[in-house]
């Protein structure tokens, strides 16, 4: 390791969250009055202290495939005269007690601040634009005299808002052709940016690398807008449902070259059009999830119309938590690019926290490598020269054992080691030349590891997998020397010693 290998300063919305108008995200999730936690507006206070802890910067509202036929006109005003609507992404019924402000509001409390989509699908520029006028604009006008006279005289200051969702997808509301899309982002981009200079725009990349469209998908919304906006997104979801955990654990390698290509593209776009400015990439969406998917059903087998059902709750395994590592590193790898992530989602759906309705609020595995990274993973990711037995894989050729980046914040004076131990067949001894830092020693070596991989958290065993500080990490003459444990995540922590 090199302090100078510097692969870019970290963005804090690296570490950003999800929530969606899906399931018990909202309802049941993080809004639950009745609840013995909850406060005055309705919202679990048990929820937004574990939110807090995990120190979430930014969180996507109101959707995914939900916002491309969600009129945020619904969501606003008082609430005894908000509309019951079908939610026909999947199949529920909106009841719209939970919209814009009360959302912005959850934020605050939460400490995050919110990115929040425009609905492109049914929507258009109108109900886009006045949107950004409601928020952000101080008073004086229609909407934001609206958003005043519903409570809220200082405007949300909304800075990053998504222009649609997945719209490439056939699952769409209102899903485009490329051309099309393009076409309506860049205008709607215009009129939004001409109500607030001030804000940032994300437009739709594909719903995943494997779409038949994929790159051909970026590179023409991107002829049609990079001058307007300022980032493209990803998305990927991962699953072990052929039960093969070694391709399970690399599939890092696919989100690594996802990135790649997606920055190749955008660069490519750049060169095309002489353009100054660099694209970032906002990867909204990104996790694990298969545990809760009907393999041929469009929606989970759950009556449909019904108020915030379960659904996509997602049982974590210490597999998909080192996943969710290995994703981590990923992403901090591209942190010169990468410039928002989005762990899809926060609550209940597809989430690292679970809530049971009217008791606790509970932890699942992958919470603990979210966490790590959001509280540790900050200042700069350095580029680690790493070589390490390899594994192989019939998808990847060959696998690392170790996946590992680190981190290195000046400013406190902290480095940290994100390691996977990809090994199914025992512990790999790390070796790290450290001698461009003097004078850190340290500080914790935590692990999460288990000895059965498909071991869990529930609401009776919420500290089955946990993680502890018991990892034997040592710093001597610029020296590091650990013993990282089969199948195990690992943060080694340092810091520069008192003089
Ligand atoms: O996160 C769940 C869904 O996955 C989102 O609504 C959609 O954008 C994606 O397909």
């Amino acid at each position: 390791m090199d302090r100078d290998f510097r692969i870019g300063q970290i963005d804090p919305r690296l570490y950003g969250s999800f929530i969606e108008h899906l399931g018990r995200a909202v309802y049941g999730g993080i809004y639950e009055p009745g609840h013995p936690t909850a406060d005055e507006m309705g919202f679990r206070r048990d929820v937004l202290e574990i939110v807090r802890e995990l120190g979430v910067p930014i969180v996507r509202y109101p959707g995914g495939n939900f916002v491309s036929g969600y009129d945020w006109r619904d969501g606003v005003g008082p609430k005894e005269e908000r509309p019951r609507r079908l939610d026909i992404a999947w199949m529920t019924l909106e009841t719209n007690e939970v919209g814009t402000n009360e959302f912005v509001e959850w934020a605050k409390r939460a400490g995050a601040e919110v990115n929040l989509a425009v609905n492109l699908g049914t929507g258009d520029i109108d109900t886009a634009r006045s949107l950004v006028e409601y928020c952000n604009h101080p008073g004086g006008s229609l909407y934001s005299d609206l958003r005043i006279a519903h409570g809220y005289r200082e405007p949300h200051k909304i800075r990053t808002w998504c222009l649609g969702n997945e719209m490439d997808g056939r699952w769409q509301i209102g899903h485009k052709t490329a051309d099309e899309y393009g076409r309506l982002a860049c205008q709607t981009a215009i009129a939004m940016k001409w109500v607030d200079p001030s804000i940032e725009l994300v437009a739709c990349g594909s719903s995943h690398s494997r779409m038949p469209s994929f790159a051909q998908w970026e590179a023409t919304v991107l002829d049609h807008t990079y001058e307007y906006v300022d980032y493209i997104s990803l998305h990927t979801y991962y699953n072990n449902r052929a039960d093969d955990l070694g391709t399970f654990l690399a599939e890092s390698l696919d989100m690594d070259e996802f990135i790649r290509a997606v920055v190749a593209t955008c660069d490519h776009i750049r060169a095309k059009k002489r353009a100054k400015k660099k694209l970032h990439l906002s990867f909204d969406e990104w996790n694990v999830w298969y545990h809760s998917f009907p393999e041929s059903q469009r929606i989970q087998k759950e009556e449909p119309w019904q108020v915030g059902p379960p659904l996509y709750e997602e049982s974590y395994t210490l597999e998909d938590a080192l996943v969710v590592g290995c994703m981590l590193i990923t992403l901090l790898k591209h942190a010169d690019r990468v410039t928002i992530a989005c762990l899809a989602q926060l609550v209940n759906a597809i989430a690292p926290i679970s809530t049971v309705t009217g008791g606790p609020a509970w932890k699942h595995t992958t919470y603990y490598p979210y966490l790590h990274a959001s509280r540790y993973g900050r200042g700069a990711s350095l580029d680690l020269q790493v070589s390490s037995p390899e594994y192989p894989n019939k998808k990847y050729d060959s696998v690392p054992l170790l996946d590992a980046v680190a981190t290195l914040d000046e400013e406190r004076e902290q480095l940290t080691i994100f390691a996977v131990n990809r090994s199914q067949e025992g512990p790999l001894p790390l070796e790290g030349d450290l001698r461009s830092v003097e004078g850190y020693q340290v500080v914790e070596h935590i692990v999460l590891e288990h000895e059965d991989h498909k071991a869990r958290n529930t609401p009776e065993r919420p500290d089955e997998v946990m993680p502890h500080s018991r990892g034997d990490a040592s710093l001597r003459h610029g020296r590091l020397s650990a013993s990282l444990p089969r199948l195990s995540w690992n943060v080694i922590r340092m810091a520069r010693a008192a003089e």
